[in-house]
């Protein structure tokens, strides 16, 4: 099994263990935008098998070098690891907060959006989520985004075009409508700022938002 890991730095599964361990291969993402994020793009791949380990060394280099985890990445990296439970925490104290405030706030209620679902969260398990996105399913998704950026609120689509519809993958003569629960959420759901500086103020803001949005 290849895990992809790339938004789940620091999750624990079920077992309590963290994702990029369960399988023979676990893959991670440095990219700016991840909870462990370098200054550009780069990733991790980690095994437990030693044949694949050697085998991998050799594919991380082609033509004889590897230009994307350099030595600066790689600095950056090893200081910001210190730091990464701490930011994980505060995601996660900010996804309690908004869930707090979107039932205050009666969206939730109405149906205007749909929260996260947190599977093991009355289990008392910790890090079962790290929160790279928080993702809500929203009414008029595309009107609400609009409304927000009209309002200095940034958002994101994760991610608008699904993969059977992407331009490498026409060759599989998938149609729009093959798969309409992944397209049901392409169209639906909309990420909200969940990262770790974020203040109680700003999340209040943001939901104040998307109430006068759905109250108008
Ligand atoms: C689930 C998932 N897999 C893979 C990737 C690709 O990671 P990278 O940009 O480091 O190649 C991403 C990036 O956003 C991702 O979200």
């Amino acid at each position: 099994m290849i895990e992809d890991a790339a938004q789940a730095i620091g999750t624990e599964y079920k077992d309590g263990k963290r994702v990029g361990s369960s399988g023979t291969i676990g893959c991670f993402s440095f990219f700016s935008s991840k909870n462990l994020g370098c200054l550009r793009d780069c990733g991790m791949v980690v095994t437990n098998d030693p044949d694949l380990a050697e085998r991998m060394k050799v594919l991380r280099v082609p033509g004889g070098g590897n230009f994307r985890l350099d030595t600066m990445q790689a600095a950056v990296l090893n200081v910001k690891l210190n730091y990464l439970d701490q930011w994980t925490n505060r995601r996660q104290e900010n996804a309690d907060r908004y869930e707090r405030l979107f039932r205050q706030s009666g969206l939730v209620q109405k149906g205007n959006v749909q929260l996260p679902e947190t599977v093991y969260r009355s289990s008392g398990v910790k890090h079962y989520h790290i929160y790279n996105q928080f993702v809500l399913r929203a009414e008029k998704r595309d009107a609400l985004m609009a409304y927000l950026k009209q309002k200095g609120i940034g958002t994101e689509i994760y991610y608008p075009v699904l993969f059977h519809l992407q331009e490498c993958f026409r060759y599989l003569n998938c149609k729009e409508g093959g798969f309409p629960e992944s397209e049901r959420a392409a169209n639906e759901t909309i990420a909200i700022p969940i990262y770790p500086e974020l203040t109680q103020a700003q999340q209040e803001e943001v939901v104040e938002a998307i109430v006068s949005f759905y109250g108008k």
